[in-house]
């Protein structure tokens, strides 16, 4: 089963990023210059997928805007002779030339599953990647593509995990797994936010994954929480008790994540000392700041 397509779901309230998220969706946030999606996006294509599907709440258009293309932008920069930015302009459009986006409604924000439960229709029968919008992986083979890979040979759905020094588990989905082969297991149970005496290994779930049309199946039946909220890892869980396999692949490379202000200034930070761009004149006014760091 070939994977053409990607989901994006970027429907979240944002809430850890008050105020700023009132104004500017945490998608666009930036990472250096540019926005945490546009780094999703390029991961995408990177895979060789074409088709991108974004999940997003009512009224909310800033994602498919901006990768459409600006020709009154163009014509100013032609008659102002602005010809870098122009070129800069252009580079950046033809990033996108060769992907289709489409988007559907998740009228509220009734958690990660039932915003991918959105996309279902979109989804045909067909394994599909998806990547939330504010998991960002610096890696040589992308994150992606180190998930489809496993797919590929196993046919079942797979979660992208990472190892974090245990004193953070409590604060993020943590599987219990066995090891099958090297960065690769099998998931026995996810258990969200733990108490660290509870927590049953150092690996956690990043918000990226391989879906099969079973998954699909599974969030179709789920039923909503309390607050009427659908969450994935609930019906990963679910699915695992009904003795389903479900695999975890620990990815190469570094995470950066962007969900909640600190975690956004430190990827904000590691990408930018390592632009080279920007670095040294970057490192040279940490060095020189008149206060103590
Ligand atoms: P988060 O768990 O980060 O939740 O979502 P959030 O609502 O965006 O942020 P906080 O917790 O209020 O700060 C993970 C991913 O799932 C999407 C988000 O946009 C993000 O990409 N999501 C989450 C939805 O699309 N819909 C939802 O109902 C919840």
């Amino acid at each position: 089963m070939e994977i053409k397509k990607a989901i994006i779901p970027v429907a979240g309230l944002g809430t850890r990023f008050l105020p700023l998220s009132r104004a500017i969706p945490k998608e666009f946030f930036p990472l250096v210059d540019k926005p945490v999606i546009q780094y999703i996006i390029e991961e995408v294509k990177k895979t060789g997928i074409k088709e991108i599907v974004f999940v997003v709440s009512p009224g909310q258009k800033t994602v498919l805007d901006y990768f459409q293309k600006s020709p009154e932008l163009e014509k100013t920069l032609v008659k102002r002779k602005k010809d870098k930015i122009l070129k800069e302009l252009k580079d950046f459009e033809e990033i996108f030339e060769d992907i289709t986006f489409s988007y559907v409604v998740q009228k509220k924000p009734l958690g990660d599953g039932q915003a991918l439960l959105q996309a279902a229709k979109k989804v045909n029968g067909e394994a599909v990647a998806v990547s939330f919008g504010d998991d960002v992986v610096d890696s040589d083979e992308p994150a992606l593509s180190q998930l489809i890979n496993i797919f590929n040979t196993c046919s079942a759905p797979v979660v992208a995990l990472k190892q974090l020094p245990r004193e953070k588990l409590p604060a993020y989905g943590v599987v219990a797994v066995e090891k099958i082969a090297h960065n690769l297991y099998k998931i026995k149970k996810i258990i969200e936010k733990p108490e660290l005496s509870e927590a049953p290994s150092n690996l956690v779930v990043v918000g990226k994954y391989v879906l099969t049309p079973e998954v699909f199946q599974y969030l179709k039946k789920a039923k909503p929480s309390d607050k009427g909220e659908i969450i994935l890892a609930e019906v990963f869980d679910k699915m695992l008790s009904d003795g389903k396999v479900i695999y975890g692949y620990e990815l190469k490379g570094e995470w950066l994540e962007c969900g909640d202000k600190l975690k956004w200034l430190k990827s904000f930070f590691y990408l930018a000392l390592k632009d080279p761009r920007f670095k040294d004149e970057l490192r040279e006014y940490i060095k020189n700041l008149k206060f103590k760091i």
